[in-house]
C-alpha cells in the first residue's frame, strides 16, 4: 500500500515510545482487557474454516506486535472461545508459548494473556468459536429463502468481535487485516474488506483490508450470495430472491456518495458495497467498511427508507474514519452520523423530507427518554462495566444530532460545514474521546467565533441529562398537515393519502389518539390495509397500536411478523407492549419460544429481558 495513514502513536511501527501518546489517546476503555500502552496489535492475519455443521469458526489469528517498553505479555479479549495453542515467532520458527484464560466476566468475557518473551514481534493463536458466539448468527438452509445453503454472519459492534476472534477488542486500537476463509463449495464469503465481484465459488476466499480500522468493524458473512452492480463503485450482494429489488431500492447510493464528498471530503475506502442480510439481522444496518450490512426490512419497494443507506454510508466519515475511542463516546459515532445522514437526505431529496425524518427521530428520542434513567440520557454516558448493548437508545443518535444542529444554527451552515470537514481530515484514521473532541471544538470553532456558544453550554449538552432548554425542537410542516387531516378524519371525514410516503403514515399512526374507537381502527384498516402492509415500518407502528387497542384482526399478522423478522428495533417494542398485560405476556412468551431459534443472540438477550424480567 502506497498510502500512509495518520495513525495514533501506538498503532505505528516501532518508531515510537509510550511517552508519545496523547493524553486521552490511551482512552480508558472499561470494556477491554487490552493494555495498548504496553503492547499493540496493528495487523491481523485470519485463517478460518467456516464449519456450518459445528456452527463454528476454526483456525488461527496471527498478530504483529508493537511493544512500548519491556512488556512480556499481550492482553486480549475473548468470549466463549476455545484456545488450543499459542505460539510466538522466534528464531525463524513458530514456538509454542504459555497463555492463560481468566475466569469469565459476565459483560467482558475472558481475558487472554499470552507470553510473548522479549523479542518476538508476532503471535499466533489457534482457536475455535462456540455455537452460541454472541457476535455470530448461524442459519440452517431451511431458515433461508431458497433453502439451498446455510447462512452465517457477524455483528461485532460493540464488543462481540471477541466472540469470534481473540483480539484487543477496544475501538482505541486500529488494525489492518488479511484473511483466508474456507466455506463449502458453492457459497460465497464476504468481509469488510476488498470483496471481489466475480469470485469463483470454490469455497476458498481471501481478503485484505489495507486501511486501519477498529476491531468492531471486522465483519464476515457467508451464504448463497449473488452480486448486482449499481455503478462502477457500488454493488449489492444478496441472496438471489432480493438482489434485483435491493439494487433498484438503493439506486441513489452513488449520488449519496458524491453529495457527501462535496460536503465532507473524499470517500477514502475505495468501493462501497451493500450486503442484504436475512430478516433476522438484529439491526437496520451496520457500517462495516466497504460493505455495509443491511436488513431486508428496508427494501420496501418505494425507496422511502433509504435514509438507512445514507446513515451507514455517512459512517464512512463519522465512525469509520474518525472513531469513538470507547463506548462511552458512542455519540461521536452515531450523533455525527445521524447529522450527516440527514444532510445527505436534504442534499438529495430536499428539506421537506429531511425535516420529516428529523422530526420522526425527535419523537423517538422523547419517547425513549421517558423510560430512561436521567443518567442514561447523558451523551458522554457513564457505563461502568455495564454492557453497551443494555443501554442502547436514541440518545447518542438524536440528542447527538440535535447538538450538531444546534451548533449549525448558531454558527451558520458554512462555518459549521468547514469545521466538520476539517475535523474529518484532522482525525482521519484515528480514535478519539469526548474530551479530545471538546478540546478540538473549543479551539477550532468556539474560540474562532467568540461570543456565540459558551463552553458551559457545550458541557450542558455533553454531560447533563435530558435536553437543554434552548435545544432545537424539530417540527415538520408536512406533519402539521397530517395532523389537520387526522382531526377531520376522526370526525368522519375522508383522508387524502395519495401523496403520503412512509413518513406521513408513521406520523399518522404514531399520533392517533389512544382512545381511538375500534370502529375507527377497522375503518382505517379496511381502507388502507394496514394490517397487511408490506412496509415493515408501517406494519410495526400499526401492530404496536393494535396491541394497545386489543385490535384482534391484526393478531395473525402480529404472530407472523414476530416469527419472521428479527430486527430488534422492530420486534422489541412489540414484546414490550405485549408484556404489559398478563394475557398478552403469556401469548408473547409462546410466540417468542417459537421464534427464538430464528433470532440473533442479541435479539434473544434483549427480548428475554422484557419477557422474563429478573427481579
Ligand atoms: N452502528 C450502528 C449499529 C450499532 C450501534 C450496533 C451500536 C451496535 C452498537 C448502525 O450504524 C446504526 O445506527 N443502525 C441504525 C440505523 C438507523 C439509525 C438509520 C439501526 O440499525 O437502526
Ligand atoms: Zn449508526
Amino acid at each position: 500500500m502506497a498510502t500512509t495513514y495518520n495513525l495514533k502513536p501506538w498503532a505505528l511501527a516501532a518508531t515510537l515510545v509510550a511517552a508519545a501518546t496523547t493524553q486521552s489517546a490511551l482512552a480508558e476503555d472499561a470494556h477491554s482487557y487490552a493494555q495498548l500502552q504496553e503492547v499493540a496489535t496493528p495487523h491481523l492475519e485470519l485463517d478460518l474454516t467456516v464449519d456450518f455443521e459445528a456452527k463454528q469458526l476454526r483456525g488461527t489469528a496471527t498478530y504483529d506486535l508493537v511493544r512500548h517498553g519491556d512488556a512480556t505479555e499481550v492482553h486480549m479479549d475473548t468470549r466463549e472461545l476455545t484456545i488450543s495453542k499459542a505460539e510466538i515467532w522466534q528464531d525463524n520458527a513458530w514456538q509454542e508459548t504459555q497463555f492463560t484464560l481468566a475466569e469469565p466476566h459476565e459483560t467482558l468475557g475472558q481475558e487472554l494473556t499470552v507470553s510473548i518473551g522479549e523479542e518476538s514481534d508476532k503471535v499466533r493463536i489457534h482457536y475455535h468459536t462456540a455455537p452460541t458466539a454472541s457476535g455470530l448468527q448461524w442459519l440452517t438452509p431451511e431458515q433461508t429463502k431458497s433453502g439451498k445453503f446455510p447462512f452465517m454472519f457477524s455483528q461485532s459492534q460493540p464488543i462481540h468481535a471477541r466472540s469470534w476472534i481473540p483480539i484487543q477488542d477496544t475501538p482505541a486500537l486500529r488494525l489492518t487485516y488479511d484473511a483466508t476463509l474456507r466455506t463449502p463449495v458453492g457459497m460465497l464469503a464476504v468481509m469488510s474488506a476488498d470483496n471481489e465481484l466475480d469470485a469463483e465459488l470454490d469455497g476458498n476466499y481471501s481478503f485484505s483490508m489495507p486501511q486501519p480500522i477498529p476491531p468492531y468493524l471486522i465483519a464476515i458473512a457467508a451464504g448463497e450470495l449473488v452480486v448486482k452492480e449499481i455503478s462502477d463503485n457500488v454493488a449489492v450482494f444478496a441472496e438471489p430472491y432480493i438482489v434485483d429489488d435491493a439494487a433498484w431500492e438503493w439506486a441513489d447510493t452513488p449520488a449519496m456518495i458524491t453529495a457527501t464528498e462535496e460536503m465532507y471530503g473524499p470517500y477514502r475506502w475505495d468501493r462501497y458495497d451493500l450486503l442484504v442480510l436475512p430478516p433476522s439481522f438484529p439491526f437496520g444496518g451496520m457500517e462495516n467498511p466497504r460493505l455495509s450490512f443491511i436488513t431486508p426490512t428496508v427494501v420496501s419497494g418505494d425507496r422511502t427508507l433509504i435514509n438507512l443507506i445514507a446513515h451507514e454510508l455517512a459512517h464512512s466519515w463519522s465512525g469509520n474514519l474518525v472513531t469513538n475511542a470507547s463506548w462511552r463516546d458512542l455519540w461521536l459515532n452515531e450523533g455525527f452520523t445521524s447529522y450527516v445522514e440527514n444532510r445527505i437526505m436534504e442534499a438529495l431529496f430536499g428539506e421537506r423530507r429531511a425535516q420529516m425524518e428529523l422530526a420522526l427521530g425527535y419523537q423517538d428520542l422523547l419517547e425513549n427518554m421517558e423510560r430512561l434513567a436521567p443518567k442514561d440520557t447523558v451523551l458522554n454516558i457513564e457505563l461502568g462495566t455495564r454492557h453497551p448493548d443494555d443501554v442502547f437508545s436514541q440518545v447518542p443518535y438524536v440528542k447527538g444530532q440535535l447538538f450538531l444542529v444546534y451548533l449549525e444554527n448558531k454558527f451558520g451552515r458554512e462555518t459549521f460545514d468547514n469545521f466538520l470537514r476539517q475535523y474529518f481530515d484532522d482525525f482521519a484514521f484515528q480514535s478519539i474521546s469526548t474530551a479530545e473532541f471538546k478540546e478540538y471544538l473549543a479551539r477550532n470553532l468556539l474560540a474562532k467565533n467568540p461570543g456565540v456558544v459558551s463552553m458551559d453550554k457545550v458541557n450542558e449538552w455533553i454531560h447533563q441529562p435530558g435536553l437543554p432548554e434552548d435545544a432545537p425542537k424539530p417540527t415538520s410542516n408536512a406533519f402539521a398537515e397530517v395532523e389537520k387531516q387526522m382531526q377531520r378524519w376522526l370526525k368522519g371525514g375522508q383522508l387524502k393519502t395519495e401523496d403520503w410516503t412512509t413518513h406521513e403514515w408513521l406520523h399518522f399512526i404514531n399520533n392517533l389518539p389512544l382512545d381511538i374507537s375500534s370502529v375507527n381502527m377497522r375503518r382505517l384498516d379496511e381502507q388502507f390495509n394496514l394490517t397487511q402492509s408490506k412496509n415493515a415500518e408501517i406494519a410495526h407502528a400499526w401492530l404496536k397500536l393494535s396491541i394497545v387497542k386489543d385490535y384482534e384482526p391484526a393478531r395473525d399478522r402480529l404472530r407472523n411478523y414476530l416469527l419472521t423478522i428479527g430486527r430488534n428495533k422492530l420486534v422489541s417494542p412489540l414484546y414490550r407492549e405485549l408484556a404489559k398485560s398478563p394475557e398478552n405476556l403469556k401469548w408473547a412468551r409462546e410466540i417468542y419460544q417459537q421464534a427464538k431459534p430464528g433470532y440473533h443472540p442479541l435479539t434473544q438477550t434483549v427480548n428475554e429481558a422484557l419477557l422474563y424480567p429478573q427481579p
